[in-house]
């Protein structure tokens, strides 16, 4: 049997940077984010009869990747009656490791496919935990539409929750690529680096649960202005910790400071959209359909910019086909 399972990325609002000390991956701050469905994970897997072990790749392309493999071998592990080859094959229909949560979208995908695949009737919350411990940003793209995460020191308690479906704020991205290559610092490396060496890292403690509190009052109350300037200063200021970090982890080029440059233009001019940076250089405006046009035009011809990628809200991940 194969199964196929689908899970798009996902793009905080509201950032998570930084791990808290002495757990497995359990985030330092709430965030929250927005499921991208216009950019999708599509991942296979197929359990071979004989043989044992797993084969991944992704693109095409053989992956080692040590988060990966702890996952799958986790995963395995709940299945002890069900021998045979795990071959797992993933696709990215959008650049993949550079800032634009392909590993996200690849662990949703991986843990919601190896579930079905070895039958393992795992629960929301046992894939949440699986899915956090490969990649924290993952657990939110098991989720549709607005996303919230947040919990305390003990595992059980992070639990993504839809805060809106997908259809009930309508909200675009339009996403500006800046730069297609992998980055050269992975989150993990810099979280780390930023916690242990920018005088910023407490102050962006303190300004994300903030402005997670902010944040969730304006989407209750549909108010895009206001979740324009929380989202944008969040951004900045995981940013500006991240810079005062040594050595310091700069994940713009020219193109992502001309990008924000043109959305806070636009913005000037009563266009409703806002900017937001990963960790990568891409730049992601969130507009108001009625915006998207106008946003999507003006990033497209920022010098630097090698493509643009629409999106709207999408669902969370799901199985696409079992057969
Ligand atoms: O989950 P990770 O390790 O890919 O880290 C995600 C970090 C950011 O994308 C910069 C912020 C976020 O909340 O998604």
């Amino acid at each position: 049997m194969t199964t196929v399972a689908i899970a798009h990325p996902n793009v905080a609002l509201v950032k998570y940077w930084g791990k808290r000390s002495g757990t497995d991956n359990l985030p330092a701050t709430p965030s929250l984010s927005l499921t991208l469905g216009g950019l999708t994970t599509r991942t296979s897997v197929t359990l071979e009869a004989g043989g044992d072990g797993a084969a991944v790749s992704i693109n095409g392309a053989s992956a080692r990747d040590a988060k990966i493999e702890a996952c799958v071998a986790r995963l395995r592990a709940r299945a002890v009656e069900r021998r045979g080859r795990l071959v797992v094959a993933s696709t990215n229909d959008f650049p993949t490791a550079a800032g634009l949560a392909s590993s996200a979208s690849g662990f949703a995908a991986l843990v919601t496919a190896i579930d079905a695949e070895l039958a393992l009737g795992l629960d929301f919350a046992a894939r949440a935990d699986e899915a956090r411990r490969g990649s924290a940003s993952a657990a939110r793209s098991l989720v549709g539409g607005i996303v919230a995460f947040e919990g305390s020191d003990d595992a059980r308690t992070w639990q993504p929750r839809q805060i809106l479906d997908e259809r009930a704020w309508p909200l675009d991205v339009v996403v500006a690529v800046c730069a297609e290559d992998p980055k050269a610092t992975s989150s993990s490396e810099a979280m780390i680096r930023t916690r242990g060496s920018s005088p910023y890292y407490d102050r962006w403690l303190t300004c994300a649960e903030r402005d997670y509190a902010e944040a969730s009052a304006c989407i209750a109350a549909r108010d895009f202005a206001g979740l324009a300037d929380v989202a944008e200063a969040n951004c900045l200021s995981m940013h500006a910790a991240m810079l005062a970090a040594r050595p310091a982890i700069v994940y713009w080029n020219g193109a992502t400071l001309e990008c924000v440059r043109r959305v806070r233009e636009l913005r000037a001019q009563g266009v409703a959209a806002f900017f937001t940076i990963d960790a990568g250089p891409q730049v992601k405006a969130v507009c108001l359909p009625d915006a998207r046009a106008r946003v999507r035009a003006a990033l497209g011809e920022v010098p630097g910019v090698q493509r643009v990628i629409e999106s709207a809200l999408g669902a969370g991940a799901c199985i696409e086909t079992r057969a």
